[in-house]
Parts: structure tokens; sequence; C-alpha cells
């Protein structure tokens, strides 16, 4: 592994949004409470942000009721909907690099992916919703009898949504988009760990015209201000992107207060299955950006790497040079393949699953160590001889730590990657389509990719299987969760 730990310079990055946005307005928290958010290159506080708890939820529910109800929202018509939308892009796109640099400087990827990627695909995110604002149509429906009956697609009401700190911008811009583009309105918690481009979008979302209270964003942390949302009797809706565990807990606050509607994006423990016929380079290098990329920090990481038997050892050593080449370090550094983990929980929590792959005998092919002093950085690690029953292989690492773990059939292979209480992604590398095809539909999760990884797109349809969530986003499938249907029949 390269290292590039010479102290990283602090970037210039102007920060002009630290309040809670509530109905257009920046305001302090009810409570005057602050919290820091930290530079995890370095472990030091970056800033101070207003602290939102329920009374601020209190507020910002209100706002985004009256905004829904009465409000100029209200009347905005479907095509002006997307006309604000594809303004919000615009901006975002003007301020792309001071968004690259924000969202670097508070999550530590580096700065060339967050432009590259984060940034580009909150763009397109927000584009492709624009376009949809005014082609979500109800059907004429055929009943018995002298009537017409055709059905409505109408806004959910008020949204409350939920976000992480992997892809801050881009969690963002998959919540707000199709949400706005329907017509609701939105209460969102930003996570703790990365508040800041959340806020510095809000400052944008004023600017590109949305109306008072259409957008609320409430920083602040999940056991208060989450969950002062998802118990709100107000809120419609929840949309939740996160562990399965808080999953868990959203499902069961909307349970217990007015069933709200609860879709979540959750957890995973992906399988990434490469076959003796494939391009065996490929799929090492397809292998690795499917752990690797964002710092192992993906819900789908592709973190059960199966490999058949014949070509085990060629691809476990492969992988490891692989690993041993990326470069770890300062985000704003160029060069840089791999920034530090989000914050000391993560860091603690990935070190102490690398020491549980240890003391239970996998096979440590490489890395394994912090990386520098100081921030949460890792290197990146391959376990080999890993076996289905350890920690490793069946818990969501959610870090730079790849689990290699042999087999010899496809129906074997096929059986123990569903195996799992998670199911939103997998892959599968072979040259023979019709094996391609087979596992493909054999496979118990939301997206499968065959030799690739990670190709996630704004047009195609996102989200788990079983225990990795409910329901869908991004494409025409996840604009229908932010719509309810009614049937309006017409005596003739
Ligand atoms: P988390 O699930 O606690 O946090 C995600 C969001 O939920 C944050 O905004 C947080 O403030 C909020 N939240 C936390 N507790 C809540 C509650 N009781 N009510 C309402 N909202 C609540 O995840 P955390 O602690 O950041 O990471 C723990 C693990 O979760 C990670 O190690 C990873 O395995 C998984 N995770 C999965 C993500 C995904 O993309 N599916 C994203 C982030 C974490
Ligand atoms: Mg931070």
């Amino acid at each position: 592994m390269a290292s590039l730990m010479s102290a990283p310079a602090a970037p210039a990055v102007r920060i002009s949004a630290t309040q809670l946005l509530i109905d257009n307005k920046w305001v302090p928290s009810e409570s005057g409470k602050t919290f820091a958010t930290i530079n995890p290159s370095t472990g030091e506080e970056i800033c101070q942000i207003a602290e939102a708890d329920a009374a601020d939820v209190e507020k910002a529910v209100r706002a985004a009721r009256a905004a829904f109800e009465r409000g100029p929202w209200r009347k905005t018509m479907a095509s002006e909907r997307g006309r604000l939308l594809h303004r919000l892009a615009d901006l975002i796109e003007k301020h792309a690099d001071e968004l690259a640099a924000l969202e670097s400087l508070d999550n530590g990827k580096p700065v060339s992916v967050a432009k590259a990627v984060d940034v580009a695909a909150t763009v397109g995110c927000y584009r492709y919703f624009a376009g949809w604002a005014d082609k979500v149509q109800g059907k004429t429906i055929p009943i018995d009898g002298d009537f017409f009956c055709y059905t409505r697609h109408e806004a959910v009401g008020v949204v409350g949504q939920i976000i992480p700190w992997n892809f801050p911008m881009l969690m963002q811009a998959w919540k707000l988009a199709p949400a706005l583009a329907t017509g609701n309105t939105v209460v969102m918690k930003p996570a703790e760990q990365t508040p800041l481009s959340a806020l510095r979008i809000g400052e944008l979302i004023v600017e590109a015209g949305f109306p008072e209270g259409v957008v609320n964003l409430l920083p602040g942390f999940g056991p208060t201000a989450g969950a002062a949302i998802a118990n709100h009797m107000d809120v419609d809706k929840v949309a939740f992107t996160g562990s399965t565990e808080v999953g868990h807990l959203i499902m069961e606050a909307a349970a217990k207060s007015n069933l709200k509607r609860v879709t979540l994006e959750l957890g995973g423990k992906s399988p990434n299955i490469v076959f003796a016929d494939t391009n065996v380079d490929e799929a090492v290098e397809g292998a690795h950006f499917g752990l690797f990329f964002n710092h192992g920090q993906c819900c789908c990481a592709g973190s059960r790497v199966f490999v058949e038997q014949k070509i085990y050892d060629e691809f476990v050593e492969k992988s490891a040079a692989r690993a041993r080449k990326r470069t770890v370090g300062d985000p704003f550094d160029p060069k840089t393949e791999q920034g530090p983990q989000v914050d000391q929980a993560q860091f603690d929590k990935v070190m102490g699953y690398i020491d549980s792959g240890r003391a239970e005998g996998a096979r440590l092919a490489c890395g394994g160590e912090r990386v520098g002093d100081r921030g949460y950085f890792i290197q990146p690690t391959v376990f080999s001889d890993v076996q289905d029953n350890m920690k490793i292989a069946r818990e969501e690492i959610f870090g730079p730590v790849m689990s290699i773990i042999p087999f010899k059939t496809a129906g074997e292979v096929v059986e123990r990657s569903n195996r799992t209480t998670y199911g939103l992604a997998a892959a599968v590398w072979t040259r023979d389509i019709q094996k391609a095809h087979a596992i493909a539909n054999s496979l118990r999760a939301g997206t499968v990719w065959v030799n690739c990884y990670n190709v996630l797109d704004t047009r195609a349809p996102f989200g788990g299987f079983k225990q990795s969530g409910i329901g869908r986003e991004l494409g025409e499938y996840g604009l229908q969760q932010y719509t309810e249907i009614k049937t309006v029949t017409v005596r003739l």
C-alpha cells in the first residue's frame, strides 16, 4: 500500500451554512445547542452546527404542512416543479468544485471522486427527476357500469427523510429529487457526521426559488431529531437510509404513531461470485472496486468475494497485490484513492472486525493496520481462507476489508450467497452467458451485476430484498414511492 501521509494541507473551503433551514429561513435550534462536525483526516473540529431536536422537528413539520396544504407549492404546476429542479441542478453544477471540496472535507472521500462521482451523480439525479415532474400520469379504467373511472397520482404529503454520511450529497438527491418532482414537502435530517454539503445545497434550494416550507433541513442526531421525525403524527411518510438496526426502529415508530409510509434502504453483505472461466485480471479489478470504493463504506459493497477453487490462489495473490498498491492518504491530494473512514466510531468498528478475522483464523493476505497516527485511515485489507460462519463473512463491516472465500460448484455458491439476512446486491463474473443469467435469476438481491460492479444509474431502481430494505429508489420505480393513488369514479 502506497501511503501519502504527509500532513494534509488545510484546504481552503468556504463554509456558509451551519444552521437549520426552516420555512426558507436559516435559524438556530430552539435549544440553542450546537455540535461539532469533524474532519476525519485529522479528527479535529471543522465548525459547529446547529443541533435540531424534537422542538425544531415540530416547527419544521408545521412549515412543511402549511406549504403542502396552503402555500404556493400547492399551486405550483408540475412543469414548474421540473423547472425548479433543473435550476437547482444547474446551481449545483456551477458550484461543483466548492461542493466537492466541502464533501471531501466533511466525509474524507478523495476530492477527485467527490467531483467525478458524487457531484456529477447528484446533478444527474436532480435532472432525471426534473424530467419526470410533468410525466407522472394516472390511468382511465373501464369499470363495469356507466361510469368514468380514473386514477390520480398525488403527492403523499409531508415526507420525513433521514440520510446517512457515506454519500451525503447524493443520498440527499436520491431522497429530495423524487419527493419534490411529485409535489411533496420535506423535513430532512442529514447525518450528524456530514451536515455541510446538505446545508450548502439548502442555500442553493432557496436560491433556485423553491417556495418557503417545501424543503426543511434539520442537522442533528438520530435518537433525538431522527426519532422525532419517525414518530411524528403529522409526517405522512418516512424514507430512511442507514443501518438495518435503525431501520427496525423507524418501522416500529411508524407502526406506533400514524402508520406513516416507510421506505428503507439498509445494509448488505453482498456476494461477488467469480468463476474460473472469467478474465481473472478484470475480475480482480472489479472486485477491488466493488469492495474498496468509498473506503468500503457502501451499502452494496461486494464484501463476500466467492472465488472458484481452480483460480482461488491466483485470485488471492492478485487481489492482495492490487490492495497493496491502493493509495491511502490526504483526500485533497489528487493521487489519493482512499481517505479516512468517516469517524472514530466507524474506525473502531472496522478495526474490531479486522481483529475478529484474525482471531477466527482467517489468513491476512495484506493490510490490517491503521495508517498514520491521526485521523481515521485504515490499510486496504484482504483476508483469504474465510469461512461462511466467521463474523467477517456474516456481518456488514462497512470498511476497507475484503473477505475471499473459496467455492466449487455453481449450485453450492448460490445457496451460500443467499444464506444471509441481507439482499441488497450481488455480482457474478463469467464468460458463460447461460450461467450468468441462471445465477442472476437465483440470487435473492435487489441488484445483480454481471461482469461489472457498482454500476448505479439514476434511471435504474436500487433497493433491497429481505432485511436490506423496503421499496426502491431511483428510476420510475423510485418515483412511485412518493405518490398515493387516488381512484375517482364519476357516474355518467
Ligand atoms: P445509522 O443507521 O445509525 O445512521 C443513519 C442515519 O440514521 C443518520 O442520519 C442517523 O442520525 C439516523 N439515526 C440513527 N438512529 C436513529 C433513530 N433512532 N431514529 C431515527 N434516525 C436515526 O448508521 P451509523 O451509526 O452511521 O452507521 C452504523 C452502520 O450502519 C454502519 O457501520 C453501516 O454498517 C450501516 N450504514 C449503512 C448505510 C447504507 O448506506 N445503507 C449508511 C450508513 C451506515
Ligand atoms: Mg464530519
